[in-house]
């Protein structure tokens, strides 16, 4: 997502990043556990009251037992309202397909009113390749910014 926001900040777009962290940072098998239970997880940073002054949101996280995880539960179980709000949804994955994940997110977006303009499945070997992150980074700011979705 880092690389995102930097390619869009170098186009002269502020970004603002919001960390989905745990108050109490789970290990990998209670990750995988409460994401296959669709549990929520107590977020360390409050999540933003409305989505009104964002022209564009980004959501990413993992695929953890093929869901999404809790901590990205908590923020689309309790999303501010995203009338009319544009989203781009992501999702990063280790060796799986991640449709279902990425369903999951795209189907509570829309319940709270947002409009997809761009979904996008991330491969864990590309996110930790810093050339290939940044290569992906550029075409996929291109795409967000494609002129007829805005
Ligand atoms: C408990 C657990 C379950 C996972 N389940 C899946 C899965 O079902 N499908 C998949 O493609 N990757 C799976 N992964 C891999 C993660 O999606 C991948 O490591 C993550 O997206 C990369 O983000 P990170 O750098 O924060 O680990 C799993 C990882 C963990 C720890």
């Amino acid at each position: 997502m880092k690389s995102i926001g930097g390619a869009l900040e170098a186009r002269g777009h502020r970004v603002e990043y919001h960390k989905l962290e745990a108050k109490r940072p789970m290990g990998w098998f209670a990750s995988g556990w409460a994401a296959l239970r669709k549990k929520e997880a107590d977020l360390a940073e409050d999540i933003p009251k409305n989505l009104r002054m964002y022209e564009l949101v980004l959501i990413a996280g993992p695929v953890l037992a093929g869901k999404t995880s809790a901590e990205l539960n908590t923020f689309l179980n309790n999303m501010p309202d995203g009338i009319g709000r544009r989203f781009g949804v992501f999702a990063t994955s280790g060796t799986g397909g991640a449709e279902g994940q990425l369903r999951s997110i795209k189907s509570r977006v829309e319940r709270a009113g947002g409009f997809i303009i761009y979904e996008d499945t991330v491969k864990r070997q590309i996110a930790m390749d810093l050339h290939e992150c940044g290569r992906r980074a550029e075409e996929i700011a291109e795409q967000l910014m494609r002129p007829w979705v805005w």
